[in-house]
């Protein structure tokens, strides 16, 4: 296969596992995320045992200019990409009051202004292939306020809304846009939003990252606009679209409260 796949927040997690599936189908992989010693592994790791192409970019996506970067290095490596996945991302838990401001305007820098960006300055290129498809990662997040986690949900909210809205604008192209919604996997995601405490809470409800992935990639080549993987997921995506906002939000905060 010719066709290349660039992943983002691809050294570890969901992002990891995406790629692994991505190059058991023939894909060859664009692998980006900050640490290139975990990105080397991986590009070894696969193409040991598949016979694809792998090229890393060790950046971080929250600085300015880096989405614009990786773009430019995106289109070095290859005129056929056909897969884009937005994946890197991350949550911070605590008081919007009592958490560093310049920590979470990093966190939406990452989880809404890469995303845009990075799709901005590919789209050119996506739309020149026969078939294209783009999925960005937002979460059950998305479907309530989350008390206690007020930036990151809200930053998935707008990931949802924004993935929907160019779906549609893109329609009539050859670009289908997709948008997967995981609830809480086994990553380190908990550990890097602080939280460690809600751990064995965690653990009961946990998905597999690769269970994850491989949900989010079949709904993605299906064309589905959502992907909730998991039926506990849907379900409670389901009654916090539904049931009244005040009670949702009760119950989100008694969820995250320690
Ligand atoms: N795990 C969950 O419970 C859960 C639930 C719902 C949604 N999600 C979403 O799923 C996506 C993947 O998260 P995950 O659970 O797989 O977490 P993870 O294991 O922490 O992986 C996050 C990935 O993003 C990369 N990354 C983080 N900051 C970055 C930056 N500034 N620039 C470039 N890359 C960066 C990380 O690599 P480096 O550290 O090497 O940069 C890593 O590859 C995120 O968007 C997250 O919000 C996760």
């Amino acid at each position: 296969m010719t066709e290349y796949a660039l992943i983002t927040g691809a050294s570890k997690g969901i992002g990891k596992s995406i790629a692994l599936l991505l190059a058991k189908a023939g894909y060859n992989l664009l692998l980006v995320a900050r640490s290139e010693t975990a990105l080397l592994d991986l590009s070894v790791l696969i193409q040991k045992d598949y016979n694809v192409k792998v090229a890393v970019l060790a950046i971080d996506l929250s600085a300015e200019g880096a989405a614009e970067n990786t773009a430019k290095w995106c289109k070095s490596q290859t005129s056929v990409l056909t897969v884009l996945i937005n994946n890197a991302g991350y949550g911070l838990w605590g008081a919007f009051s009592q958490l560093s401001i310049t920590d979470q305007m990093n966190m939406l820098q990452l989880n809404i202004r890469a995303v845009v960006e990075l799709t901005y300055h590919l789209l050119p290129l996506l739309k020149q292939q026969k078939q294209a498809y783009i999925m960005n990662i937002a979460s059950t997040a998305a479907y309530q306020a989350l008390p206690n986690f007020s930036l990151y949900a809200a930053s998935k909210t707008f990931i949802l809304n924004y993935s929907r809205a160019i779906r549609y604008e893109l329609k009539h192209s050859v670009v289908a846009v997709s948008c997967l919604c995981p609830g809480p996997t086994d990553t380190a995601f908990a550990s890097r939003a602080g939280l460690d405490a809600f751990a064995d809470l965690a653990a009961k409800f946990n998905m597999a990252p690769g269970e994850v992935a491989e949900t989010g990639l079949k709904g993605m080549f299906d064309k589905k606009a959502e992907i909730i993987p998991g039926f506990l997921n849907k379900v409670s995506s389901f009654f916090a679209s539904h049931l009244p906002k005040a009670m949702i939000e009760k119950i989100g905060a008694g969820l995250y409260t320690r």
